[in-house]
């Protein structure tokens, strides 16, 4: 990298996990060398040899940009790696993966020291970070006006989204998006399950799976303005007893083919409940309800 590339925003990264490893590559392929830091230090050697400075301890990496990223494991080690640093006057953005509260309970936290503070929830795997093409980006919820000032570094590594001054939001955005993933992996498992044991070709399976699960999403956007209406049974095409019955045929296929019905048998129970509250002509809108008021 050449002077004239170097940007002038200093930044100091705490943490060289896989996800920490990657954001720190990308922001020196973007011209923002971090000063980085990792309770390891042998993880930050390769870095170093890129252009990265290293820093001794946290208390150096801290003191040495007004801009300090976390990536640590969990919130415990975003604690135990600050501890004993001096935070007032910078910009503290973890993007250590937490939960809504512990988020909150972070940037009271930061604040106390003299910082501000953004949460982050990564919305990508690390081969994604630092390839605008890959869709990966970051959740930003916290400080408004640390976001503005910092949105073009943070989002040189990988896309930034704001979702507003509530820190805990970036990290609820993040939990609600890969609870739905964690669903659909939990499917997709089902199904390899009942199909490996046949003479069913793997590969031309998974991409019959992959077309039928894109084109199911089309019903996303209508849970959502079934949610905001209330109504949950105008034009409805697959009713929920009817569902409910197919459930049956799911579960016993399952058996026949020697497959645990773990995974299916608790989303097949709850649509009974609502089944049983009387609520047949509905599409699947109404578990929302059903989870969230169980009495619904
Ligand atoms: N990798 C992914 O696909 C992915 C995707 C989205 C979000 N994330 C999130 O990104 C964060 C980092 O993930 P990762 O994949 O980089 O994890 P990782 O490879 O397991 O790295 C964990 C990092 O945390 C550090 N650490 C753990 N406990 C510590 C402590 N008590 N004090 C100081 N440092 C500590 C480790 O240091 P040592 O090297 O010393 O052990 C290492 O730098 C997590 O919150 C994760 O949920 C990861």
């Amino acid at each position: 990298m050449t002077d004239d590339t170097v940007n002038s925003t200093r930044l100091s990264l705490l943490g060289l996990g896989d996800m920490g490893t990657a954001l720190a590559r990308a922001w020196l392929a973007a011209g923002y060398p971090p000063t980085v830091w990792n309770r390891t230090p042998a993880r930050a050697e390769p870095l170093a040899a890129e252009g990265a400075v290293v820093a001794a301890t946290a208390a150096e990496a801290v003191a040495a940009s007004p801009l300090v990223v976390t990536c640590l494991l969990d919130d415990a080690s975003v604690g135990a790696a600050l501890d004993g640093t001096d935070l007032a006057g910078r910009d503290l953005v973890n993007v250590t993966t937490s939960t809504p509260e512990q988020a909150r309970a972070r940037a009271a936290w930061a604040r106390k020291r003299g910082a501000r503070f953004l949460s982050g929830g990564v919305m990508a795997v690390p081969p994604m970070v630092g390839r605008p093409a890959s869709g990966g980006y970051v959740f930003y919820g916290g400080s408004p006006e640390a976001f503005r000032e910092h949105e073009a570094v943070l989002g040189a590594a990988v896309g930034a989204r704001f979702v507003g001054a509530d820190p805990g939001l970036a990290d609820l955005h993040d939990v609600a998006l890969l609870s739905a993933m964690s669903g659909m992996f939990a499917g997709i498992t089902h199904a390899f399950a009942l199909v490996r044991n046949e003479e069913v070709p793997l590969k031309d399976f998974a991409a019959l799976l992959s077309e039928w699960l894109v084109a199911m999403l089309a019903s996303v956007p209508e849970t959502a303005e079934r949610l905001e209406t209330g109504d949950y049974t105008t034009g409805v095409v697959s009713n929920l007893a009817m569902q409910a019955r197919g459930n049956q045929t799911l579960l016993r296929t399952a058996e026949e083919q020697g497959v645990s019905t773990e995974l299916l048998a608790p989303y097949a129970r709850l649509m009974e409940r609502r089944l049983a509250r009387g609520h047949g002509d509905e599409d699947g809108t109404g578990l929302v309800d059903l989870l969230t008021r169980p009495t619904a």
